[in-house]
């Protein structure tokens, strides 16, 4: 606890106490701001908010770190795996070999789905976008799982939580094989959580499918990379949505709603699309151009973040991923030698320079993920899927904070003062 804040609002003075993390800003606690003062504070966009307190993830974006639970993101992807990053979230601690073991063992045997979920499908049409697909179907599991939806026993919760990170990857891969008019392939259990996606995803029943350990390798960093990234938009939503009292199932559906738009979770899809319209390296300044008038909408997706003001340590990462990968199967696609070119201009042109405008975690995922043979409109479905553990772990982490309450913003409200109903004929 640092020094108290202090306001004098309208020559009346208030202290607020400043309270400090372990790393980070400190925080001002206004939370008798209102009784004190009859003022709220105004902050759209919670730019300057704290809506919590959380263990979780830090990110420093100006100097372009993340760690979870204090190890750092480049780390954990170079040398842990998704379902030892998905313990870490969840628990707060590395485990050991037992603990690990006993975790993938207990997700892997939630991967099925009730049958009765395989029919909910058929009402989508074939063309329905997965994401869509993904809103209804796990919205639609807490009308299958009754029994884990009190969220005020700790044990339902586990359960739940354990579902839901295993039930993900098969509904992703049935959005995915419906879309193809392909059957869907039931999980199996000697194979790893992302094997196992991969091969519910690609395989068809008529012949055996073989993981490659390259896609396999490939996939799991991605997933590492997309596991949690503290109080984002979407995991906000679920923490919302979490405050109400809602179910987890619910809750998830709310942030993968969230997550779908162009300026979340949507932007992998949009990055590779925008990289595949640009073409080649010669169009280039052309969308440059473009990302800077302001009379135009068009931005560089893929560019820019809210918190980080640096680098993105995650595509670093995917970055020299989408090398390795690319090499490692053999592929040679154009749309990697147009984003190295495209990051390289970038970088030099004062327009982003001075914003700070960095590449993010979508500007190459989507380059490997195409190579995976992922269509770009699976990609959020992917980022939804990695996210459900932070999801997960921050409903949990709320849920079990003696502070939480349900979240209720307040406005400033500029629409018509109190005025009297008049009656349609005399308007
Ligand atoms: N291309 C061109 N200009 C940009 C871009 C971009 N990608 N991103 C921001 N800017 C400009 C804005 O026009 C604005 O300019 P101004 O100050 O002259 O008005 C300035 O930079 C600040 O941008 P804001 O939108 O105010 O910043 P905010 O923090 O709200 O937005 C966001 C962050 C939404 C990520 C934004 O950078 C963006 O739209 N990027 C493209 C979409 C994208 O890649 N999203 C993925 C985010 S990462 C994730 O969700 C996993």
């Amino acid at each position: 606890m640092g020094d108290n804040a202090k306001l004098d609002l309208g020559g009346k003075p208030s202290e607020y106490p400043v309270v400090s993390g372990t790393i980070g800003p400190d925080v001002i606690d206004i939370r008798k701001l209102y009784a004190a003062t009859g003022a709220f504070t105004f902050d759209p966009g919670f730019t300057s908010t704290a809506a919590c307190e959380s263990a979780i993830t830090y990110i420093d974006g100006d100097e372009g770190v993340l760690l979870h639970r204090g190890y750092p993101i480049d780390q954990l992807a170079e040398q842990s795996s998704f379902m030892e990053v998905s313990y870490l979230l969840l628990n707060g601690e590395l485990p050991s070999k037992a603990e690990l073991d006993k975790f993938s063992n207990t997700i892997t045997r939630h991967t099925m789905v009730h049958e009765q979920l395989a029919q909910f499908f058929r009402g989508f049409r074939r063309d329905a976008h997965p994401m869509a697909i993904m809103c209804g179907v796990v919205g639609a599991l807490s009308a299958f799982y009754h029994d884990s939806t009190d969220i005020n026993d700790p044990q339902q919760r586990l359960i739940a939580s354990h579902r839901l990170i295993a039930k993900i990857p098969t509904i992703a891969a049935m959005a995915y094989q419906y879309s193809v008019g392909r059957p869907f392939v039931f999980p199996k259990n000697d194979l790893s959580y992302t094997g196992n996606f991969l091969r519910m995803t690609f395989a068809n029943p008529a012949e055996e499918y073989e993981v490659d350990p390259i896609v396999e390798d490939a996939m799991d960093k991605i997933f590492i990379l997309h596991a949690d990234h503290e109080q984002n938009a979407s995991t906000s939503t679920v923490r919302l949505a979490g405050s109400s009292g809602a179910n987890p199932f619910a809750c998830i559906a709310a942030g993968i709603a969230c997550l779908w738009g162009p300026a979340h979770g949507g932007a992998n899809e949009a990055a590779l699309n925008m990289l595949r319209e640009i073409g080649t390296p010669d169009r280039i300044p052309e969308f440059i151009a473009r990302a800077k008038n302001k009379d135009d909408p068009f931005r560089l997706m893929g560019f820019g973040h809210r918190v980080y003001k640096n680098f993105d340590p995650r595509a670093k990462v995917l970055s020299k991923a989408a090398t390795d990968v690319l090499n490692k199967l053999g592929k040679n696609d154009p749309v990697l030698d147009t984003a190295r070119e495209l990051e390289q201009i970038a970088l030099k042109d004062p327009y982003f320079v001075d914003k700070k405008l960095y590449p993010n975690v979508d500007f190459y995922s989507g380059v490997i993920l195409s190579a995976i043979g992922f269509p770009t409109n699976m990609f959020t479905v992917l980022f939804a899927l990695a996210r459900t553990v932070g999801w997960v772990a921050q409903w949990n982490e709320m849920i079990s904070d003696p502070q939480q309450k349900i979240g209720r913003p307040r406005q400033l409200y500029t629409g018509a003062t109190k005025r009297d109903y008049v009656p349609v004929d005399k308007r």
